[in-house]
């Protein structure tokens, strides 16, 4: 379909002539150039003007500047408060030239002088044309991208979820610097990309930076850019993502990791808002949002001299921090529908329904991975279902025992921690077999005797614990409950059954 121009010009001879060489006949192209024929509207004053694009939205716009009425400039303000998009292209006589440069300030795309030349009539129509449909292109991506990273996509009605919607809401404006807080996989990477599409810096770049996935000595060059020579391998100047994401947002991810060095820079870009690229001496400035985020504990980094205790306070100034999968259970049936209806219309199926025990197994299921670990069981449980329904038996097998395993974990741990308190008890009562080996290498009868009640305890062969000094007791037994532990974690991990009764008997206790 050709593009559609208006023509918006008081003289009925330029309109016609305009027409004449870019126009579409009733019988097929009047314009020499099939290509570049077009359907044509016209208004003879900027009020017509203003009326017509009310039910039509042409693709371009050539606008005379000298009018009677409402003149080009003010037909020109009032189309561009409507519509940011749409290429206007100003005609001027020679003598308004500057009143056309003026213009653009304004927001017109371009402008030709009378009388016009063919040639260039053609080809700056052509290009306003091309601008236009790429400008048309790239909102429809944002608006989609906002869509898609805005807060209508992100799930979760537990209290604390309610919380971080309310902080992006109430923070996606402002220019605080954020540092968002979380376990892997919980959406620390959404919550960013929120505060950016809610903002006014929308239509900005959205820069997204893995500091751990970037080696030390490339992570300042890929924030502050460098100039040509600046190191051997630097034929060229790059600008660095901080420029890139000038009047957007910077989201710097895994924030513990960058160096001392990087940290010092990063301190005086956030307090000069300046910073100089590699092997250059000029000051460049931004208007940057820097949102950050870790899932390492920052603040007993900063206590431990490893993260700068001055940028620590300069990133933090508004924490948002999210909730383990496991801390926001209420939301996993949600969560779940989420993901089954979206991944269930890209594949083109409808949503399938969970049965109440598979449900339930995936209730009660620690998601260490939070929500990308979800995300990733919805999609092969998808792709293993074929029934209507999805039951226990399409679940992956680490979910189907997954409930025994968690629990196992949390019988083992508190078993763990019990045998800790109980050793250090019996610690000072207990009696080295002299001499004897240490654990490990123990005789088969080897006994403990219990301090408390004065019981004696047979013990299985090559576990009992043997006390040598308070040292060595202590080591033996962290040695011994470590050993437990492992294999309580593995077994717990791999779903098996064992009870904490089996496992008691196994390490004879
Ligand atoms: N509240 C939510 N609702 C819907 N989907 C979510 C939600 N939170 C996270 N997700 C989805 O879970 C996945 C992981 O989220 P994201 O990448 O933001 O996590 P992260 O905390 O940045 O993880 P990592 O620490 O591993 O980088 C993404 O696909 C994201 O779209
Ligand atoms: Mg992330």
């Amino acid at each position: 379909m050709p593009a559609t121009i208006l023509i918006i010009d008081d003289e009925p001879s330029v309109r016609e002539s305009l027409k004449a060489v870019l126009g579409v006949s009733p019988s097929g192209p009047s314009a020499a150039d099939t290509d570049e024929s077009y359907t044509i509207l016209q208004a003879d004053s900027g009020e017509q003007a203003l009326t017509m694009v009310q039910g039509t939205r042409p693709d371009l716009i050539l606008l005379d500047i000298i009018m009677p009425g409402l003149d080009g400039i003010a037909v020109l303000e009032r189309l561009r408060a409507k519509d940011r998009s749409t290429p206007i292209i100003m005609l001027t006589a020679t003598k308004t030239v500057r009143t056309a440069v003026d213009a653009m300030k304004l927001g017109a795309t371009d402008y030709l002088t009378k009388p016009f030349d063919v040639d260039e009539l053609k080809m700056i129509v052509r290009q306003a044309l091309e601008r236009g449909s790429l400008e048309l292109e790239v909102r429809r991506l944002r608006d989609e991208l906002a869509h898609r990273y805005g807060m209508d996509q992100m799930i979760g009605k537990c209290t604390a979820m309610q919380e971080v919607f309310a902080k992006i809401d109430q923070l996606a404006d402002a220019k605080t610097t954020v540092l968002i807080t979380g376990e892997s996989g919980t959406g620390k990477e959404l919550v960013a990309r929120a505060l950016h599409y809610k903002s006014k810096r929308r239509e900005k770049p959205f820069v997204a930076i893995n500091c751990a996935a970037i080696p030390d000595t490339l992570i300042e060059a890929e924030l502050f850019g460098h100039e040509k020579g600046a190191f051997t391998d630097a034929q060229q100047r790059r600008l660095g993502q901080f420029e890139t994401a000038n009047q957007g947002t910077l989201f710097l991810d895994e924030i513990a990791d960058i160096s001392a060095g990087t940290q010092a820079k990063l301190l005086r870009v956030l307090q000069e808002r300046e910073f100089t690229r590699l092997g250059g001496t000029q000051s460049i400035k931004v208007d940057v949002r820097l949102i950050t985020a870790t899932n390492k504990d920052l603040e007993s980094a900063m206590r431990k001299g490893a993260f700068r205790e001055d940028l620590y306070y300069r990133i933090n100034v508004v924490p948002i921090h999210l909730p383990p999968l496991r801390e926001r259970r209420e939301d996993i049936p949600l969560l779940l529908r989420h993901f089954i209806t979206k991944k269930s219309a890209d594949r083109g199926q409808s949503a399938k329904q969970i049965s109440s025990d598979a449900l339930s197994l995936l209730t009660h299921y620690p998601w260490q991975g939070n929500i990308r670990e979800m995300e990733n069981v919805v999609e092969q449980i998808l792709t293993l279902c074929d029934a209507d329904q999805i039951a226990v038996d399409h679940l992956p097998l680490r979910l189907r025992s997954g409930t025994k395993g968690s629990q196992m974990k949390e019988e083992v741990t508190t078993g763990i921690r019990t045998g800790i308190d109980r050793r250090r008890a019996q610690a000072g009562q207990l009696r080295a077999d002299a001499g004897r080996p240490v654990a490990g290498h123990q005789p088969a009868d080897s006994q403990i005797q219990d301090g408390q009640s004065g019981n004696h305890r047979p013990r299985k062969p090559g576990t009992a614990v043997t006390i040598i000094t308070k040292d060595t007791e202590r080591k033996q037994i962290h040695l011994k409950l470590l050993r437990e532990a492992i294999r309580g974690l593995e077994d717990a991990e791999a779903g098996r059954t064992v009870s904490l009764k089996k496992l008691k008997a196994r390490y004879g206790r």
